[in-house]
């Protein structure tokens, strides 16, 4: 059996906008395994960010509300800890890599500079030494010339390399969960491939647990072993990776693999309705999925399906009609 190394239990997060309050993210319950690679994959606004803030306890209060649930990390529940052990979490036991580097880097001070003082804060080492060691992560982060990036500014270096910096700095505490939120969207398809790419290797060598969110399933599909999807909010599939490319048990989730023509040619007789998923500030009730799903029965829209195991290998689907054979 794995063990875990984040499980979130019940997690609900209200948000209060113009348009009201509502539970933006309703994640249910979700396990993280050390050592694995878990991709939480959703479109834009479905709540990817929203679960990283969560884990991180930063959700902005207001807007935000955590409103129920826990988040255990290797058992403590880090929604409960002080201000100042949940500040030490953050770093040194769970990193981040955001979608936009230049806001994350600070503009005035060199990325040596910074990354050296990350390593600093959270290792204690002396100045020489924290330089040295962010060297060796430049080295590992496969930056060329590394000495010479140390004296760069972040408005001197590519996309890429920033980002190269920002999964350095990242790496620099060992923290054993890595959360990559969006961390290749805002490159080009190369740079974007030769990141993933670095992320492979570096999960290979250094074990580190990656959760990585995408709003697509190309990444995640060549990254991890299993996966999760979010639609407006609420969790609509979970799985091994395989299982669910093999035999997608929620619409939504058929229709994400459609859109991936390198994953094979797919009938196309499931047909979901073009537009957005719906605010989850203000959702349709029952199964959010059904103003857009070709397959809805009047109960979808009356109550949210209980999940449904397909297979043996713990994959869970939300849907009314999970695995009724609608699937190849
Ligand atoms: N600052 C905010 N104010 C109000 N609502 C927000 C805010 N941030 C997020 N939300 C709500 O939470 C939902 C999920 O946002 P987010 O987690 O950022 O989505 P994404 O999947 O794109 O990362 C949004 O659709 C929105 O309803
Ligand atoms: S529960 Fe109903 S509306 Fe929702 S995805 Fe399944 S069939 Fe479609
Ligand atoms: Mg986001």
């Amino acid at each position: 059996m794995p063990q875990t190394l984040l499980e979130i239990r019940d997690l609900q997060v209200e948000y209060t906008t113009y348009e009201g309050s509502g539970i933006t993210l309703d994640l249910g319950h979700l396990e993280v395994y050390e050592g694995e690679s878990f991709g939480l994959v959703g479109a834009s606004g479905s709540g990817k960010s929203l679960t990283a803030l969560a884990v991180l306890n930063l959700i902005p209060d207001p807007p935000g509300k955590i409103k129920r649930g826990e988040i255990l990390f290797r058992g403590t529940d880090l929604l409960k800890l002080p201000a100042k052990a949940m500040a030490k979490v953050r770093g040194a036991e769970v990193a981040t890599i955001f979608q936009d580097p230049m806001s994350s880097l600070n503009p005035v001070f060199t990325v040596g500079e910074q990354v050296t003082r990350v390593i600093r804060h959270h290792q204690g080492l002396r100045r020489a030494e924290a330089e040295a060691r962010a060297l060796d992560l430049f080295r590992l982060v496969r930056l060329s010339d590394p000495e010479r990036v140390l004296g760069k500014y972040p408005h001197e270096l590519s996309g890429g390399m920033r980002q190269r910096v920002m999964i350095a700095m990242a790496l620099s505490c060992e923290a054993p969960l890595l959360i990559a939120d969006e961390a290749t969207r805002a490159l080009d398809v190369t740079i974007q491939a030769g990141i993933v790419e670095l992320l492979v290797e570096l999960k290979e060598k250094t074990g580190v647990t990656v959760i990585y969110i995408a709003s697509n399933l190309g990444v995640v599909a060549q990254l991890c072993t299993r996966m999760g999807l979010l639609y407006s909010g609420q969790l609509v599939e979970v799985g091994p990776t395989e299982a669910v490319l093999a035999g997608p048990g929620h619409p939504y989730t058929r229709a994400l693999i459609d859109a991936i023509p390198e994953i094979g040619e797919r009938s196309r007789l499931l047909k979901v309705t073009e537009g957005f998923p719906p605010n989850p500030v203000n959702p349709p009730p029952g199964c959010r999925f059904n103003p857009r799903c070709s397959l809805a029965v009047p109960e979808c829209s009356a109550k949210r399906p209980d999940p449904v195991e397909l297979g043996s290998g713990h994959h869970r689907v939300w849907c009314y009609k999970a695995g009724a054979g609608w699937s190849d």
